[in-house]
C-alpha cells in the first residue's frame, strides 16, 4: 500500500481539492490498471486547526464540481504527529506549509516531505492560497493540481 497525504494551511481549499482531483484521476487510471489504483490511499490535512470538521470551502467545491470532482464528503482536520509515520508521501501545497511540516516532523521521516508541484512539469513551485481572492484563483488551483496529479501518477506507476 502507498499512502499519500496532501497538506495546505486550512484543509478547506487546496489540499481537499488535491485529494478529490487525485482520487478522481486514480479512479480513471484504475479503469486500465485496477491493481495499481487499489494500492493507493489518499488523505488531506491542514497545518492549522481553524477549520477542523468543516467541509471544503464552497468556492473550492463549486470550481471542482465544474470539472467533475466531488469534494462534498471531505472534512478538515489538522496534521498529527502520527501522520509522519503513516504516510509515505506528504505533499505540501506551498513552501510555508512545507516549512511548518519540517518543523514538527521527526527527523527519520523528513524525506517523506516535498512540494506537490515538484511532480508537475510547469515552472510553478507553489499552489497559491486562493482563500482571500476571487473565482479565478480557485480555477488556477485546479489547473496546477490537475497537472501535478498527472505527473505524480506517472511517478508512482514507474515506481510500482
Ligand atoms: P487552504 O486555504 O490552506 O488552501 O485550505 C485557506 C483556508 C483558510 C484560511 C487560509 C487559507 N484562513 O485563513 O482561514
Amino acid at each position: 500500500m502507498i499512502r499519500i497525504l496532501f497538506v495546505c494551511l486550512g484543509n478547506i481549499c487546496r489540499s481537499p481539492t488535491a485529494q478529490g482531483v487525485f482520487e478522481g484521476k486514480l479512479r480513471q487510471h484504475g479503469l486500465v490498471d485496477k491493481s495499481f489504483a487499489e494500492k493507493i490511499r489518499v488523505d488531506s490535512a491542514g497545518t492549522a486547526a481553524w477549520h477542523t470538521g468543516k467541509a471544503p470551502d464552497k468556492r473550492s467545491q463549486q470550481a471542482a464540481s465544474k470539472r467533475g470532482y466531488d469534494l462534498s464528503q471531505l472534512r478538515a482536520r489538522q496534521v498529527t504527529e502520527l501522520d509522519f509515520q503513516t504516510f509515505d508521501y506528504i505533499l505540501a501545497m506551498d513552501k510555508a506549509n512545507l516549512a511548518a511540516l519540517r518543523s514538527i516532523c521527526p527527523p527519520q521521516y523528513i524525506s517523506r516531505l516535498s512540494l506537490f508541484l515538484d511532480y508537475a512539469e510547469g515552472p510553478e513551485q507553489e499552489v497559491p492560497d486562493p482563500y482571500y481572492g476571487g473565482e479565478e484563483g480557485f480555477n488556477q488551483v485546479l489547473d496546477l493540481i490537475e497537472a501535478a496529479s498527472d505527473g505524480f501518477i506517472k511517478h508512482l506507476s514507474n515506481r510500482a
